[in-house]
């Protein structure tokens, strides 16, 4: 299975779901590789953290691969049963060649207007890779969100959602907690964290839940 964890805004949580979601897989018995087609590397420094630091956690693969990147996927969906690609967020070249051969696509969108003002141009993206990938599923699931319940953006960037049929929002939703950057310093995923707060464990629910969701 191809899901490729894009976007055309920068800094929405791609590679951190990624490292994450790659981390759950593996816990699962799995064989995970991610392809970072980002050249700033972020999937790629943390898994040679997690491989130096964690030597005895679940393996996650990593490569590097830029420009057209659809034939490295096929190359590793032969070989691994999950491909997670981790492109730069904006419009490129990697983003484009990973669509017309990934299974799923995966939008992290923060809860916030610039955010969410990147879907239609995002969608007529989508709709060309549609033509030779028809069977590419289309999910967003919102990321860094706030947890304080009194802000209202969230409901907000659903109803926004709501107006694109095409893209299916996920119920999950992944918030804003410090335990997502300590884990990335650590080569860990948040559901490896061995600490114990009211917010790590929401942290690994929303990691296990986005796990079942996009998998489901
Ligand atoms: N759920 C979260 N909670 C707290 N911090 C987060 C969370 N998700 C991401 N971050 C932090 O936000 C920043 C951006 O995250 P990340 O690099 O994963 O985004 P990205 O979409 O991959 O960015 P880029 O478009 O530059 O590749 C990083 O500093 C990361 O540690
Ligand atoms: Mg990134």
């Amino acid at each position: 299975m191809k899901i490729l964890i894009a976007g055309r805004k920068g800094g929405s949580g791609k590679s951190t779901i990624t490292m994450n979601l790659s981390v759950a897989l593996a816990h699962d018995g799995l064989d995970v590789i991610i392809i970072d087609a980002d050249r700033q590397s972020s999937s790629a420094s943390w898994a040679l953290e997690r491989s130096t630091c964690q030597p005895d956690a679940p393996q996650v693969h990593c490569v590097e691969k830029h420009n057209n990147i659809a034939s490295t996927i096929e190359d590793l969906d032969s070989r691994y049963e999950l491909v997670l690609i981790d492109p730069a967020g904006r419009d490129s070249e990697e983003m484009r060649s990973a669509m017309v051969v990934s299974d799923v696509l995966l939008i992290p969108l923060r809860p916030s207007q610039l955010d969410l003002d990147t879907i239609p141009e995002l969608l007529k993206i989508v709709q060309q890779s549609k033509i030779i990938n028809p069977n590419l599923k289309v999910c967003a699931v919102l990321s860094l969100c706030p947890t304080n319940p009194v802000i209202n953006e969230i409901n907000e960037s659903k109803e926004f959602l709501i107006e694109f049929p095409e893209i299916k929002l996920l119920d999950t939703i992944i918030c804003d907690r410090k335990i997502y950057r300590d884990c990335v310093s650590d080569g860990l995923g948040v559901v490896e964290s061995t600490l114990s707060s009211e917010s790590i464990r929401k942290a690994k629910k929303e990691i296990l839940d986005l796990k079942s969701e996009v998998l489901g």
